[in-house]
């Protein structure tokens, strides 16, 4: 192999359901970071799949009435399952695994074997707390208020012969590795796994189950299958032909970056290194653990029946344009909440308004003064040559930039407008490049953003439409400003591939830029575009979407799923949460007076309130219940409202909190009434 090589991976979903936005989130962000590994000339291998045994699966297929294989394979292979979402969605795996897949199986019965006669597998008896949705064990004292810490749901006893494995052993090494190196980001995540897991004592972990049948069978013992936790993380190596003859990429590709999502970080940063440390591999390269995706505040689950369906959205605004939303709205370390009024601003903001108006205006120009092609010497001064020349040089740092001469004389303006476009773009590659490195696409899209903003900025400065009114007189100037932008965005294109590959194709289209202007070395090339660039113009890259019409459209869609007509499928029981009783009490409930209320404009279901708080100043909440209430009606009413939610943007305006109302359905109707309470009480008065 001549590329230097790369090795990236998601989890390996359960198919115990359709997937939702929250898988395809990683799954898409884990994409974006393999195409911008390639894009800078490593060769990737890709590695996606399904975690299919366990006992979870088995009681699923069950229900469904079909053999456990047959449940897995209609998740996952069937029209708009596992398989298609990840087609549909653009993602460039290189394998795809199935932990049924034959060769995994076996390679899992030797691995199993290995662990036993190197003494780090024991039989035993196992006696303690079980949770099958989390297919986890737990002692007494990991029981959050004697239900499943991860889940919050019963556990049962369980008591059987079993295999352990001797986690305890690998304790000081794995504090060692947790404490002292990168090998988990974010950092924030370091202490939570010390103080919660290792601090306490790492016990024996239990890695066999005789009480159902649907795993890899330990081939020395047959009545146990292999815990599904030993089975779904070696799947990382066995996709590689680690312990099986099916692949020979693991000396070339081994260890690898897991990316993952927070609640798995336990078993990827301390039994997955146990593991490796144990049959003698390398511990992976790196694990990050991502944060959620919430709807209202809550994490998003198959369970809850809560779920974002990715297709619906794909279809309706475009792949490419989900998978920027999802990586450009939420820091990638973190928990973020996802709405469809974010997704639909988003997309409008920047990418109709930044981005696409920035191509389609740059393009129309170019057509219309100068017939799509650009005059000969349009392209960088010599100052400007000097400066891309430096800034090729110092890979390593931020190039500055002078324009010697008086301000006031338009030609040293010019130049320092110029030179301020110029230094931004130039300098976008390496700035993108340290914030990918470090796990951050939010932070790369940032960079790329302020460039495109930058250009607009900079059409508005130079007014083009006035420099045309005397082309003999500023044509070559007007040139040099399309040439700029051109370049500009022909530079934000390439670093913008790998986050919507299929538009920035059309893009380049556009733009006149041919596949050696679209690579990475060109991307940091200030001045690579030709001087006389031929445009070709052509549709939006992103239409503007109608908020109002989308969002009622979306909200019909997640109805139908509801009633079962719909693509999202669902079929576990509804669990119920329940929150802590110091959690509950940080909501604070305060009766408000009704100042006024009118409808919001564009929007059928929004009404505007201004609340009297008893603050003093008065508290604007819009709340969607237009189709249950006239506004009029409402005034001088005195409701309930959660005052410390963080405020929120609707329609483009800020509500400030909830108001508290009751929702049930008449005749299949949906109702909802505001809670409204004794006028005599003040405003401000506190709820508790
Ligand atoms: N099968 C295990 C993983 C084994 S890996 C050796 C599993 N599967 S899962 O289907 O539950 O998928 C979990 C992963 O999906 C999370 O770790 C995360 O990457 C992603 N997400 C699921 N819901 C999510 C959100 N609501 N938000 C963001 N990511 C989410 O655990």
């Amino acid at each position: 192999m001549s590329k230097k090589p790369y090795y990236i991976t998601t989890p390996i979903y359960y198919p115990s359901a359709k997937l939702h936005i929250g898988h395809a989130y990683c799954t898409v962000a884990t994409d974006v970071l393999a195409r911008y590994k390639r894009l800078q000339g490593y060769e990737v291998m890709f590695l996606t799949g399904t975690d299919e045994h366990g006992q979870k699966i088995e009681k699923k297929a069950q229900e469904a009435g079909m053999t456990p294989q047959e449940f897995v394979d209609s998740i996952v292979e069937a029209p708009g399952g596992v398989k298609d979402l990840w087609k549909l969605m653009n993602i460039s795996n290189t394998r795809f695994i199935r932990t049924t897949d034959d060769y995994h199986v076996k390679s899992i019965q030797k691995i199993f074997r290995k662990m036993y006669d190197n003494g780090d597998i024991y039989k035993g008896a196992y006696k303690g707390k079980y949770c099958t949705d989390c297919e986890a064990f737990w002692t007494e004292t990991q029981l959050k208020d004697g239900k499943c810490p991860d889940c919050g749901r019963e556990v049962h006893d369980a008591e059987e012969e079993a295999y352990f494995f001797r986690l305890s052993k690998y304790a000081d090494r794995i504090r060692e590795l947790l404490t002292t190196t990168d090998f988990l980001e974010p950092k924030s995540r370091v202490n939570e796994m010390v103080k919660n897991f290792i601090d306490p004592g790492l016990e024996d972990l239990c890695v066999s189950r005789t009480s159902f049948t649907w795993g890899v069978p330990v081939d020395f013992d047959p009545k146990h299958v292999t815990y599904v936790w030993l089975d779904a993380l070696f799947n990382y190596v066995t996709a590689l032909g680690y312990q099986n003859d099916k692949y020979d990429d693991f000396d070339a590709f081994w260890p690898g970056v897991n990316i993952v999502g927070k609640e798995i970080v336990r078993f990827h940063s301390i039994i997955w290194p146990a593991f490796c440390m144990s049959v003698g591999i390398p511990i992976p390269q790196k694990v990050f653990g991502h944060g959620w995706l919430l709807l209202d505040g809550g994490k998003m689950s198959k369970s809850k029946g809560n779920v974002v369906d990715p297709y619906l959205l794909s279809e309706k605004f475009g792949v490419d344009a989900l998978r920027f939303f999802l990586l450009r709205s939420f820091p990638f370390g973190s928990d973020g909440n996802f709405s469809n009024e974010l997704l639909i601003q988003t997309i409008n903001v920047d990418l109709a308004n930044d981005l696409g108006n920035l191509v389609s205006r740059t393009t129309a120009m170019a057509e219309k003064y100068f017939g799509a092609a650009l005059p000969a010497g349009c392209g960088p001064t010599a100052e400007e040559k000097e400066f891309s020349r430096l800034t090729a040089e110092k890979p390593d740092c931020d190039v500055g930039f002078s324009v010697r001469g008086d301000a006031g004389d338009p030609r040293v303006d010019a130049a320092r407008c110029d030179m301020e476009l110029v230094s931004m773009a130039a300098n976008l590659r390496k700035k993108y490049e340290t914030d990918m490195e470090h796990f951050a696409p939010h932070k790369a899209l940032e960079e790329v953003f302020a460039v495109i903003q930058r250009a607009n900025k900079y059409i508005d400065e130079n007014a083009p439409w006035t420099l045309a009114k005397d082309m003999d007189a500023n044509g070559p100037r007007l040139a040099h400003v399309l040439y700029n932008l051109l370049e500009a965005t022909r530079i934000c294109g390439v670093l913008l591939t790998p986050f919507m590959p299929e538009t920035m194709e059309k893009l380049f289209a556009q733009i006149g830029a041919g596949a050696e202007l679209q690579i990475w070395e060109a991307a940091g090339h200030w001045g690579a575009l030709p001087e006389t660039v031929a445009v070709h113009r052509g549709d939006a890259l992103f239409p503007r979407v109608d908020a109002d019409a989308a969002i009622a459209e979306l909200e019909e869609a997640a109805k139908a799923a509801k009633a079962g007509s719909g693509p999202v499928v669902e079929t576990e029981p509804q669990a119920e949460e329940s929150v802590d009783f110091d959690t509950f009490c940080k909501s604070d409930f305060r009766a408000v007076k009704v100042l006024s209320c009118e409808r919001v404009k564009k929007s059928e279901k929004l009404l505007k309130f201004t609340l009297d708080d008893g603050t003093g100043t008065p508290r604007q909440i819009l709340s969607g219940i237009a189709k249950w209430y006239a506004p009029e009606d409402l005034a001088g009413k005195t409701l309930v409202a959660i005052v410390n939610l963080p405020p929120r943007k609707m329609m483009g305006q800020e509500s400030q909190g909830m108001l508290i109302s009751a929702v049930h359905t008449v005749d299949g109707e949906e109702m909802l009434n505001l809670l409204m309470v004794d006028d005599k009480i003040p405003a401000g008065a506190k709820l508790c």
